[in-house]
C-alpha cells in the first residue's frame, strides 16, 4: 500500500535546500515538508551538545509534520546528532555523510579527497572517517580537510558567485589546491549553492562532491525497500523557516526553481522539550 506521508527535511538554513531539490528530482511523487533554522543558524560554530539539542527540536518538529522519514540535511546536524536522532526518531532517519564519503571514494583516481565543512564537521573527525572506510581498497589513499565557515553566511546572503565570494574561496582552497586533489567534498549542505565559484577556483580537474544526489537515491532506496512510496495523489510542497519567510523565499528561490518555495511560514522550534532525551 502507498504512504502519501511527506518526507521530512531539516538544516540549519537554506543549505539543505541543495538536498531537497535532489529528493524532488528523482522523486516528484513525494510530498515534502522542509524545515530551515536560519534563525539559529549556523549551527557549524555551536558546541556539540546544542547541535544535538537543536536537531532534535528539528526532528519534533517534523514529526509534528507526521513525516515518514526524515533526513538530516546538513552534515554539522549528521556528524553530532544521527546517534540520537537514529535512538529517539520515530521513523527512520537518512543523514549525508556516508553518502558524500562513498560518492567520492567513487570519483577519485589519484587517492587524494578534499573535504570542506564547518569547524564542527572537521573537528569531528567523522567525515574523514567516513572517507577512510568508504576508501579502505584505495591505496595511499590521502585527505586533506578544511574547515570554511565564511561560505554559509556568504551563501545564506545570497552572495553566491560574486568578488567577495570568489576571494573568500582562493584563500580557503589555497591549501587543498597545492595539496592535489582530484575531489573535493563539498561536506556542507551550504556549500553547492558556491559550487559555480568553488568550481572556478580549483580549476576544471577537480571533480565537486555534492552529497545531495547520493543522498536522494538512498531515500529511494530505503522507501521503495519498506513499501513506503507514495502513490504521487496530491504531491505537496511546505516550507519552513525559524528566521523570516520572506527573506527565505527570495534567497531560495533562485535556487530550487519552479516556484518554489511557496507560502513558507515562520516557526520556531526551541518550545520542544528534549530533556527527556538528553537524560
Ligand atoms: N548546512 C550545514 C552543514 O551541512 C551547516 C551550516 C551551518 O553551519 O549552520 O553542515
Amino acid at each position: 500500500m502507498a504512504d502519501n506521508r511527506p518526507i521530512g527535511v531539516f538544516d540549519s538554513g537554506i543549505g539543505g535546500l541543495t538536498v531537497l531539490r535532489e529528493i524532488i528530482a528523482r522523486l516528484p511523487s513525494e510530498s515534502t515538508v522542509y524545515y530551515g533554522d536560519d534563525g539559529r543558524a549556523p549551527y557549524g560554530s555551536k558546541s556539540h551538545d546544542t547541535i544535538v539539542e537543536y536537531s532534535l527540536q528539528d526532528m519534533m518538529f517534523l514529526e509534528q509534520k507526521d513525516v515518514k522519514m526524515i533526513v538530516i540535511a546538513c552534515n554539522t546536524a549528521s556528524t553530532h546528532a544521527i546517534d540520537a536522532l537514529r535512538k529517539h526518531s520515530k521513523v527512520p532517519v537518512v543523514e549525508v555523510v556516508y553518502p558524500g564519503a562513498k560518492a567520492a571514494v567513487k570519483a577519485t583516481r589519484n587517492g587524494r579527497i578534499g573535504i570542506i565543512a564547518t569547524n564542527a564537521t572537521v573537528s569531528s573527525g567523522l567525515y574523514e572517517k567516513a572517507v577512510k572506510e568508504e576508501g579502505r581498497d584505495i591505496p595511499g589513499l590521502q585527505i586533506i580537510q578544511q574547515a570554511c565557515p565564511l561560505f554559509v553566511s556568504l551563501a545564506e546572503e545570497g552572495w553566491w558567485d560574486d568578488e567577495i565570494a570568489h576571494l573568500t574561496a582562493e584563500r580557503y582552497l589555497a591549501p587543498i589546491k597545492e595539496f592535489g586533489v582530484d575531489t573535493l567534498v563539498l561536506a556542507c549542505t551550504h556549500y553547492p549553492l558556491l559550487a559555480k565559484t568553488i568550481g572556478d577556483v580549483m580549476g576544471p580537474d577537480v571533480t565537486l562532491i555534492n552529497s545531495g544526489i547520493s543522498v536522494a537515491s538512498v531515500v529511494e532506496e530505503l522507501l521503495r525497500d519498506n513499501e513506503m512510496l507514495s502513490d504521487g495523489a496530491a504531491v505537496t510542497r511546505e516550507f519552513f523557516t525559524s528566521d523570516d519567510a520572506h527573506r527565505f523565499e527570495s534567497v531560495a528561490a533562485p535556487f530550487l526553481g519552479r516556484g518554489l518555495p511557496q507560502g513558507t511560514r515562520k516557526v520556531t522550534v526551541d518550545r520542544f522539550d528534549v530533556a527527556e532525551y538528553l537524560g
